[in-house]
């Protein structure tokens, strides 16, 4: 069938499905069993989707009609799928165990991506052992990561998420993220931390970005007043350099001993399984790292050999295909049950909303349909004190993902474990409340209740459960994301792997710097540019 009949055909059955509430396709009580799938450990249960198990199947010939096959043969083949950059998008070679083989032009890129693991085991274990030591021979006790997007996002996340698996030697240190420009997170914490011991890690693939040079060169001049020390000397005892660009990292100062590499195939948003992934390591300890990558490759290889209809990141893709473009819902609510997911949505807005914000084509003509919604999220029990009113009773319809592990608190206190169940009961309930409204009520009591006491309920959830959360399974469930994205892409032909829109800003940014520095407004700007800084100009020199 051509994409053309797909979408035709999806089109009539969105169309004979609009006036079908949850409620009745929930009626059917094999719906959870035909609905929900899963792979290694991971369930994904799509039953309370405003869909039926024929519109999924309409899906999966969409998904076959736009060449999926290929494109993800095209993807974990190292093709150069990232075609307005020219490049390959290997993060699926991160992950890839030592005996594999990845081609890019020709050349075999895992034995580098192995060398480079190895290099961050030295350097972690040097860490752990208390034999990295500052300026003045103390053991280095805290590591400051400075980075911003997905220099920052994927380690602070995966740090957060798993901080309770930190092996016994990584305990003596201390990590912090620092990422905005305004500098507000490095001024607070340089007047708490000792610069004797505290080791910067310089994160950033172009190593041009200016939010996190201006950070490191704070940092650097801190260490510089504190020690009395060459910059030289500042930098070979207290910097470590993550880039693509070793030169760039060079010219700025870090020494090659203490840089560790990743290459132009490697997106920024992809990048955590890189050595962008070093404070994970640093937390987690190598061997936990490598369960994050073992995690990650179970679901490259279930998203590369299973059939799309039981193929997790397929399916949900497929979901959000649906949501968007057939029942024009324009945002994702993204609710993880579990404090330790509290970084998962901003995380996923990037490598989302980076991704897939795109209107161009892959021919260069605009897209057709609508692409990427509106992302955005919080820890589940926080947000239904905050904006799941909107979800229940507002005017917008919303697709939410709800995210929790089974097991928590397996050996801990049984209030722990309560707790947990908790979580758990108000997961299930707040799915099962939005999807069915005020049919999860007696119907006469539902009858009874005032306008603003109804529910109308009928907003689609996909239910995302884990064993347990484990480096393991955050590898498995990023990579589920990942590749959620790349199917979607591949369906709207768009490349998710370029990130044009956010170039303009930051070169108008230098340019409106000048202005700012130099007091001086370009009459070329727009007359609210210059309205704003004339009277920043006015009221700066009052001050
Ligand atoms: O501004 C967008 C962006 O390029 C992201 O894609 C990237 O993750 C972030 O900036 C940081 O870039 P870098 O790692 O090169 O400093």
């Amino acid at each position: 069938m051509s994409r053309d009949s797909c979408w035709r055909a999806l089109r009539q059955s969105a169309h004979s499905l609009q006036d079908t509430h949850l409620s009745e396709l929930l009626a059917d009580e094999s719906r959870f069993d035909t609905l929900s799938f899963e792979h290694d450990g991971v369930l994904l249960d799509l039953s309370r989707q405003r869909f039926t198990p024929d519109v999924l199947q309409q899906l999966v010939e969409l998904a076959q009609a736009s060449g999926l096959r290929d494109g993800i043969d095209a993807l974990i083949g190292g093709a150069r799928v990232n075609h307005t950059e020219q490049r390959a998008a290997l993060h699926t070679a991160l992950r890839t165990p030592a005996d594999g083989h990845v081609l890019v032009d020709g050349e075999d890129v895992i034995p580098e991506v192995q060398a480079t693991l190895d290099k961050m085991e030295t350097l972690i274990a040097t860490l752990h052992s208390g034999q990295w030591r500052g300026f003045s021979g103390e053991a280095i006790d805290t590591v400051v990561n400075i980075g911003v997007g997905g220099s920052d996002l994927g380690p602070l996340m995966a740090c957060h998420a798993l901080e309770e698996f930190q092996p016994d030697a990584a305990r003596s240190i201390e990590l912090h993220f620092v990422s905005s420009m305004d500098g507000s997170q490095l001024s607070g914490l340089l007047s708490r931390l000792n610069p004797a011991t505290t080791l910067f890690v310089l994160s950033s693939k172009s190593f041009t970005t200016i939010d996190t040079l201006a950070n490191a060169a704070t940092a650097c001049q801190w260490l510089v007043d504190a020690s009395g020390l060459e910059r030289e000397i500042i930098l070979r005892h207290h910097f470590i350099g993550i880039t693509a660009q070793p030169d760039k990292a060079s010219e700025w100062g870090i020494p090659t001993q203490n840089q560790l590499l990743f290459w132009e195939w490697t997106g920024g948003r992809y990048s955590l399984w890189s050595a962008i992934g070093f404070p994970i390591a640093v937390q987690i300890g190598m061997a936990g790292f490598r369960q994050l990558l073992a995690g990650a490759h179970s679901m490259d290889r279930h998203f590369q050999q299973a059939e799309f209809d039981r193929n997790l990141p397929v399916l949900l893709a497929l979901t959000g295909i649906w949501n968007i473009n057939l029942l024009d819902i324009h945002a994702n609510a993204i609710l993880p049950y579990d404090g330790r997911l509290a970084h998962l949505p901003a995380y996923l807005e990037q490598l989302e909303m980076e991704s897939n914000g795109k209107s161009v084509r892959l021919d260069g003509n605009r897209v057709d349909t609508r692409t990427c919604p509106v992302l955005w999220g919080e820890i589940g029990p926080n947000a239904q004190h905050a904006f799941y009113q909107l979800l229940h009773q507002g005017t917008e319809a919303v697709m939410c993902d709800f995210i929790v592990p089974i097991r928590r608190y397996t050996d801990q206190s049984p209030h722990l474990q309560e707790q947990h169940r908790l979580a758990l009961a108000n997961c299930l309930a707040q799915a099962r409340v939005l999807a069915l409204g005020d049919h999860a009520l007696d119907p006469q009591q539902a009858a009874a209740a005032p306008p603003w006491k109804r529910y109308r309920g009928n907003q689609p959830s996909s239910m995302i459960l884990l064993d347990e959360l484990t480096p393991y399974s955050l590898g498995q469930l990023i990579a589920l994301y990942e590749h959620k994205v790349y199917t979607q892409a591949v369906i709207w032909q768009i490349n998710p792997f370029d990130q044009w829109g956010v170039e303009l800003g930051k070169k108008m940014a230098t340019e409106m710097l000048g202005a700012l520095e130099q007091n001086a407004c370009d009459h070329d700007f727009d007359c609210a540019t210059r309205g704003l800084l004339e009277r920043i100009a006015a009221r700066g020199d009052r001050t």
